[in-house]
């Protein structure tokens, strides 16, 4: 049987990994309509990974004995400055997402609920490749100086050749489920 602690604080990860998802969306369909196509293609992707986040929150709460609740969500923004501002808010978001993830370590830790900290261990690791292919695409765009939109076109094919491997790789995680 899952705590009663250690539920609730999943359930606060879940709006937050479902409210990622949707700001992630906001986020891909601002770049599609202002031309940044491989850039939402790889933010498309991410908002997939997000759900998937999600949904592990949910089978491990519910497996255990307990009932994942699903909040209503926030509306995210959806008007960026420039690309440069939407990877500044990607990276922001996976920062606060990454301490929540450690809060949610700690309640578990506190309440030596050993099996779930086994399985937010899983989330610790993602969350250290979360924020550096976030800072990752950040120092590149960084790199193009001062026009950084106008000159973001190479930027751009790179992220539609990250946005296909991390499609692949989905798959096939979500393949080698059993
Ligand atoms: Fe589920 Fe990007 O953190």
């Amino acid at each position: 049987m899952i705590n009663k602690k250690v539920e609730s604080a999943m359930i606060k990860q879940i709006e937050i990994e479902g409210f990622s998802s949707q700001l992630y969306l906001a986020m891909a369909s601002w770049c599609e309509v202002n031309g940044f196509a491989g850039a939402a293609k790889f933010i498309y992707q991410q908002t997939e990974e997000e759900r998937m986040h999600m949904l592990k929150f949910v089978h491990h709460i519910n497996e255990r004995g307990g009932h994942a609740v699903i909040s209503a969500l926030k509306k995210p923004d959806h008007e960026f400055k420039s690309i440069y501002n939407v990877f500044e808010q990607v990276l922001k978001h996976e920062q606060f997402v990454t301490d929540s993830i450690n809060k949610l370590m700690d309640v578990c830790a506190t309440e030596k609920d050993y099996t779930s900290a086994g399985f937010v261990q899983w989330f610790v690791t993602e969350q250290i490749e979360e924020e550096a292919t976030a800072q990752g695409i950040l120092d590149k765009i960084k790199l193009l100086g001062k026009d950084k939109d106008a000159s973001f076109f190479l930027m751009d094919k790179e992220l539609e050749v990250m946005a296909a491997a991390k499609i692949a790789a989905f798959a096939a995680a979500a393949n080698a489920k059993p």
